[in-house]
């Protein structure tokens, strides 16, 4: 260990001094011996310095097309959910596993890169200090950058430019994925903002532009092509029963009638309230022919967290969720009355066909269904 102080210089010393002073100055102030500092190439442009160069900008490269191509998948991959189908590709199932993989590959190449750059091109020091206590002043600062520097050019950074570009690039699209990660789950998906029935404004129950078909009620018998449609008469008083959206021109294609039995935000509760019930009903303003008699329909999907909510209490009238126990009161537009929901359930407005007797939607559901924070999309 160097016990030695040497003197401190003068700022006007200070200041005519080069880098290599100011260096060996640092290790000197700092008590820093150093012991071995070899030149890890010590004859220059061999074909192994060559090699380990190539290497290094491999995993650089490979970090930067990783992270090209998270970002291509991030933005234009099909990332939505479609009901499997036998013997079809279905892209999405490798949206996410895609996106790790890429992520994964970038950030595991930026780091390969930089490992073998630190081991393979900085010389390999052997140093003793002298520990001390407290922060740096002035003095050390300018001789740590000067010995910081000095590394850097006996790594030979400076010629190697194969390594210096493909670092550049791997680190600068690591970020950029990062920023479009980041950055992504703030901006609205404009595909879901389309008026036909996908986007996110529209369910199931909506008709494709142009379309003025009627669309019914059916029940779900467990066998997708076998269509059982809703009758009033069908539902004693204090019943309720899970309906789901269903076309005539879509009879016998199985693909779209097992779709609209799996569409999330397609199922709802078709409720008949008892006569003495239906008389006490307080309506939501502006809904107020939704209803079809004492038949009232409402969305199955919990405004808190989007659970089903599937159990309907006839007694108090109350229509529960079983995820964290919000109640919502049929007898009121279904307003939440228990629990964590602070939204109405939509309200599905509903008539009978005069021709079949069958319950038919007048149109899509106004406000959006499901969790609170759509709301603000
Ligand atoms: S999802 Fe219904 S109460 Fe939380």
């Amino acid at each position: 260990m160097n016990s030695d102080k040497p003197d401190l210089p003068s700022e006007a010393e200070l200041a005519d001094m080069d880098r290599d002073e100011l260096s060996r100055l640092g290790a000197r102030l700092d008590g820093v011996e150093v012991v071995e500092a070899p030149d890890p190439w010590p004859v220059k442009g061999t074909r192994a310095e060559k090699r380990a160069e190539r290497q290094i900008a491999f995993w650089f490269t490979l970090s930067a097309l990783a992270g090209l191509a998270f970002v291509v998948i991030f933005i234009w991959w099909p990332s939505k959910y479609e009901p499997p189908r036998d013997e079809e590709f279905q892209a999405y199932y490798w949206y996410t596993p895609l996106l790790g993989l890429t992520l994964g590959l970038s950030i595991l190449g930026l780091g390969i890169g930089v490992m073998s750059y630190t081991k393979k091109f900085l010389p390999h020091e052997i140093a003793v200090q002298e520990r001390h206590d407290g922060g740096s002043n002035e003095l050390d600062k300018a001789t740590i950058l000067a010995q910081l520097s000095e590394t850097g050019e006996r790594s030979g950074i400076a010629r190697r430019s194969l390594i210096k570009r493909s670092a550049g690039a791997g680190a600068g699209v690591l970020g950029l994925g990062l920023g479009v990660f980041t950055l992504g789950a703030f901006v609205r998906n404009p595909h879901a903002q389309s008026e036909g029935p996908d986007g996110l404004w529209h369910t199931g129950w909506q008709n494709p532009p142009g379309s003025t078909e009627k669309v019914f009620l059916r029940r779900d018998t467990g066998r997708p092509g076998e269509v059982s449609l809703v009758r009033p008469e069908d539902l004693d008083a204090g019943a309720m029963e899970t309906v789901f959206p269903f076309r005539e021109s879509e009879r016998g294609d199985e693909h779209k009638l097992l779709l609209a039995l799996q569409r999330a935000d397609n199922p709802v509760m078709l409720i008949r309230l008892r006569p003495d019930d239906a008389r006490r009903v307080i309506k939501h303003q502006g809904q107020e022919d939704f209803n079809y008699g004492d038949f009232y329909a409402y969305t199955k999907i919990c405004s808190h967290l989007g659970c089903p909510t599937s159990l309907y209490e006839q007694r108090t009238n109350r229509i529960l969720c079983p995820c964290h126990q919000s109640q919502f009161n049929a007898l009121e537009y279904a307003k939440p009355i228990f629990g964590p929901a602070t939204r109405k359930l939509a309200q599905l407005p509903i008539d009978v066909d005069p021709e079949t007797g069958y319950f038919y939607a007048k149109r899509d559901f106004i406000e959006a269904i499901g969790p609170a924070f759509w709301e603000r999309a």
